[in-house]
């Protein structure tokens, strides 16, 4: 049987990603709505490994925007599940501006979200 820090550790999920120029904002830097759909989208696969029901986001918390990242950047998202209610699942995503030359990652951008297993009439379902 698998245990809770198992399943919490298989459905850690990372995403890299270049930042184009129609990520970005006037200042040439990642736009924060773009943000947030990658956090959203990583949240989305992090819910969905953990429980493998059908997951919609219910609520996005604070997000914390520490550093600018800049076009032509390397950034990788991870998304890691922090809490687990009975249908819902708090998922902590961060993403990482990554040097390319040297392979340092630091912490630019951090957020939470709920993500809530429904079924197919959008009910909410244990998990
Ligand atoms: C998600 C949804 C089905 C939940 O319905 P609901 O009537 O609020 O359901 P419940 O009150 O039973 O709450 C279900 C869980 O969500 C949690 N929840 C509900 N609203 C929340 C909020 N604003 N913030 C954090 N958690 C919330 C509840 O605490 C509960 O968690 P638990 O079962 O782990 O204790 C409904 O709100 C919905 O359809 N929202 C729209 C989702 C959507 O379209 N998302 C965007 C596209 S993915």
């Amino acid at each position: 049987m698998t245990s809770l820090t198992e399943r919490i550790e298989h459905a850690r999920t990372r995403i890299t990603k270049l930042v184009f120029p129609q990520d970005t904002n006037p200042l040439g830097t990642l736009y924060g709505g773009t943000a947030l759909q990658w956090m959203d989208e990583v949240a989305f696969l992090t819910a969905t490994r953990f429980s493998r029901r059908q997951v919609v986001t219910v609520s996005m918390d604070r997000v914390d925007f520490k550093v600018p990242i800049p076009q032509g950047a390397i950034v990788e998202l991870v998304g890691d599940v922090v809490k687990v209610g009975r249908t819902s699942m708090t998922i902590q995503v961060r993403i990482l501006l990554e040097d390319a030359m040297i392979g340092t990652q630091e912490l630019a951008i951090e957020g939470h979200l709920v993500m809530v297993a429904v079924d197919q009439d959008m009910k909410p379902v244990a998990i």
